[in-house]
């Protein structure tokens, strides 16, 4: 037999020897796929056939148990024998955050992947797996691999372009080792910072994670498979991961279908409009009821009201979850796949899954016109991406793994989401030249510094991988590093330095490990070590390695300078870019800094007073050239510009849907406005994402608490349902 080719190569039709097999769970060993001639035997093989030829075709040479299987997404590690990839014909394999190759390198996990894939096409009908892995900020199972800035330090560079060229870059790194899909972006609007999971998210409004969807352009291309290096993105986590009350990881977001929809939708409404190949629901429920369980939210909403015709994943064991008890039942899989779930993250007990599923469908209580439009999703996404002609790593990535290239662009991630927020007397830039004391426990500590998910789920403290951490930065920058001490702890410092640079924060975690319902304050080893400096009577200008604000309303006043790294990842020279002023500071904050953990939640527009704005960061000139954006004058705002536009979504006999965008035309922040249209006699039956009075015909919308304020140049949407006409409106908007 002839092996298959690699992946993003020329394609060759790979013909499989097929033979209809229907075969129950378990089955016998499969037979090997024999090459048979150099042109597809059958049309699902033909890739100049349009994909959903090739869809239909082959659906129609599928057993239950095949297309059974395709619903079916297992973990590497929980697969054995590895022939089980074949006898129950899984569709899907992912590897879960602790899930490694020995050795950790892009050419095992490249071995692996092929290894798999080549079992998978012993099948009778040959179809490949689909690999999915979470490359959150990076290919970041992977020892070596380039890190990027988490998500957060992401949103405040407020760059979509380099978010693009960064999911760019995850691609190529991603392809070399196989792997087909990455379950990024996190599309969370983070709205309480106790959230473990409030790195992840881009920032806590709507229009920031909505504007780094990019980052999805920037892993599939602009067309799914067209280009090389095409990963399939996922859209996470669906819908409301971040609204929940008290910031409970998992937990219930309580609020109004209008605030739902107005905050938490409008970034997944953009990844669909990008083509996003797959969307993953939320272990969090909304108003009580989870996501893996809303038939409404998924199925009438995402697919329906959304358009989104690519695949819903669940969560890991999310299905499990959704009585309470662990271990699944038929119900729990009824639920899920009925509200609209069309694979299933198991990830361990397939063969429990695989004959509850079975049972379910025979029984008639899962349809199997849901198992096909199932399938019809997931083998669409297969093909586009071009597995089934190219389903082997394409080793000429493999080298990209961790490349000079993707460190440069990763360090220019890292300068332009630092957020400057104290720069008492101008103390920085420092001077290339000065004698400076460096301390803290994350000044010279690349696990502290790349986070939670970095070889391994939670992360962990100390030489995790390859990189450069933010002390090694300083004294690449300095004229003479023997000028610069370095003390964990601040032993040692006297009053002869010009500056003590304290690189201070929290230390790795993901997910509900992250949770801090009792707090944001800085740790004991942190505030000693701060004491110790501060004593020494040299300024104190900290570097805050954390995944979100912190406590730090009470030790601010003894700090010179405070500058906000977020979880940089592995290239430190980035902080030291903006520190000594080679680059000047442009980030700014992603999120309300709140004054104490206690003003929690606390976001853009709710009337609260944070300790520092959303939007916020100061700045200084840098020597280099290419982004000096002081002192630039800004000029003089125009309050209160806005534009509306109204768009009919749909219309029936009778009535119609319709959306009214509205866009903030001035240079100021639009914190109010309200737009006013001719009804032309029809009437609202319900209008979402603000508050609506009508008068002698006229309707008038006014913005409502949760929709925040819109930068210049942003946009936010409502949306209504009325009966009659929508005639030809012109809404007019009046800004305040
Ligand atoms: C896995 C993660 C997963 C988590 C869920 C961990 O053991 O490695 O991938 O997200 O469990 O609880
Ligand atoms: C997380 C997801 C992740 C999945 C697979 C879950 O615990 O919530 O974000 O994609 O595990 O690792």
């Amino acid at each position: 037999m002839s092996l298959p080719p690699a992946r993003r190569r020329p394609a060759t039709a790979l013909a499989l020897c097929v033979a209809a097999l229907a075969l129950t769970v378990p089955a016998a060993a499969a037979p090997e796929p024999v090459a048979a001639s150099a042109t597809a035997a059958l049309p699902y093989q033909d890739a100049s056939l349009p994909v959903p030829d090739r869809v239909t075709d082959l659906l129609s040479r599928m057993t239950l148990d095949d297309k059974l299987g395709q619903m079916t997404q297992i973990e590497k590690d929980s697969l054995v024998p590895q022939s089980d990839l074949a006898a129950y014909r899984i569709g899907s394999v992912l590897s879960g955050g602790d899930s490694t190759v020995s050795p950790n390198n892009a050419q095992t996990w490249a071995d692996t992947y092929d290894s798999l894939q080549r079992t998978a096409l012993t099948t009778p009908l040959g179809i490949p797996v689909i690999y999915g892995i979470d490359a959150v900020h990076g290919h970041n199972a992977v020892r070596g691999a380039t890190l990027f800035p988490h998500d957060i330090g992401l949103g405040a560079t407020r760059d979509p372009a380099l978010v693009q060229r960064v999911g760019r870059a995850v691609a190529e790194e991603v392809s070399g080792t196989g792997i087909d899909w990455d379950f990024a972006p996190c599309l969370c609007v983070a709205r309480d910072d106790r959230w473990g999971r409030t790195y992840e998210s881009y920032g806590e409004t709507p229009e920031l994670p909505t504007a780094m969807t990019t980052f999805i352009t920037g892993l599939q291309g602009e067309t799914l498979g067209a280009g090389p290096a095409s990963v399939l993105a996922t859209a996470k986590h669906y819908v409301g991961d971040g609204g929940t009350a008290g910031g409970v990881d998992q937990g219930d977001t309580r609020v109004s279908e209008a605030e739902l929809r107005a905050v938490h939708l409008p970034p997944f409404k953009e990844a669909v409009r990008r083509g996003v190949g797959a969307v993953m629901l939320s272990y969090s429920s909304w108003n009580g009821v989870r996501s893996h369980a809303n038939r409404y939210l998924v199925t009438d909403v995402l697919k329906g009201e959304l358009g989104f015709t690519g695949f819903v994943v669940s969560d890991w064991a999310a299905v499990d979850q959704l009585d309470g008890q662990s271990g699944f039942t038929g119900t729990e899989i009824t639920t899920a796949v009925n509200a609209g779930v069309d694979m299933v993250m198991v990830p361990h007990d397939y063969k429990k899954f695989l004959t509850l599923l079975r049972g379910e469908v025979t029984a008639g209580r899962i349809t199997q016109s849901r198992i096909d439009d199932a399938n019809r999703r997931v083998l669409t996404k297969k093909f586009q991406l071009g597995l089934f002609e190219r389903p082997l790593t394409d080793r000429s990535y493999t080298s990209t793994v961790g490349s000079a290239a993707h460190r440069e662009l990763a360090r220019q991630a890292v300068r332009e989401s630092q957020v400057l927020l104290k720069n008492d007397g101008g103390i920085l830039p420092l001077a290339r030249s000065a004698r400076l004391f460096v301390a803290g426990k994350s000044a010279d500590d690349i696990g502290n510094q790349s986070g939670g998910w970095t070889v391994g789920w939670q992360g962990r403290s100390g030489p995790v991988t390859d990189g450069t951490t933010v002390l090694q930065g300083i004294r690449a920058a300095v004229t003479d590093p023997s000028r610069v001490t370095y003390d964990r702890y601040g032993n040692g410092i006297d009053s002869g330095y010009s500056a003590a640079v304290a690189v201070v924060g929290e230390t790795p975690y993901a997910e509900g490990r992250g949770d801090r319902p009792n707090g944001l304050g800085l740790d004991q080893e942190d505030l000693q070590t701060l004491a110790r400096l501060k004593a020494s009577g040299v300024p104190v200008v900290v570097i805050l390695v954390s995944g979100r604000p912190l406590d730090i309303a009470g030790e601010l006043p003894g700090w010179k300078a405070l500058l906000a790294a977020w979880l940089p990842g592995t290239e430190g020279a980035g902080v030291s870019d903006v520190l000594f002023g080679t680059r000047a500071p442009t980030g700014k904050l992603p999120v309300s800094w709140p004054k104490s953990a206690a003003q929690e939640p606390v976001n853009d527009g709710d009337g609260k007073d944070p300790l520092f704005p959303y939007g916020y960061g100061l700045t200084y000139a840098g020597t280099d050239p290419t982004p000096t954006p002081t002192p630039t004058p800004t000029p003089a705002p125009t309050p209160g510009a806005c534009t509306a536009r109204f768009r009919t979504a749909s219309a029936w006999q009778g009535g119609y849907q319709a959306e009214i965008t509205v866009e903030n035309t001035g240079s100021a922040p639009l914190t109010g406005w309200s737009v006013d249209w001719d009804l032309a006699g029809s009437t609202v039956s319900s209008l979402w994402n603000g508050s609506l009075t009508t008068a002698q015909g006229h309707a008038t919308v006014r913005n409502a608490a949760f929709n925040g304020s819109l930068i210049p140049g942003a946009t936010t949407t409502f949306g209504f349902t009325a009966n009659g006409s929508a005639g030809t409106p012109v809404p007019h908007c009046a800004g305040s």
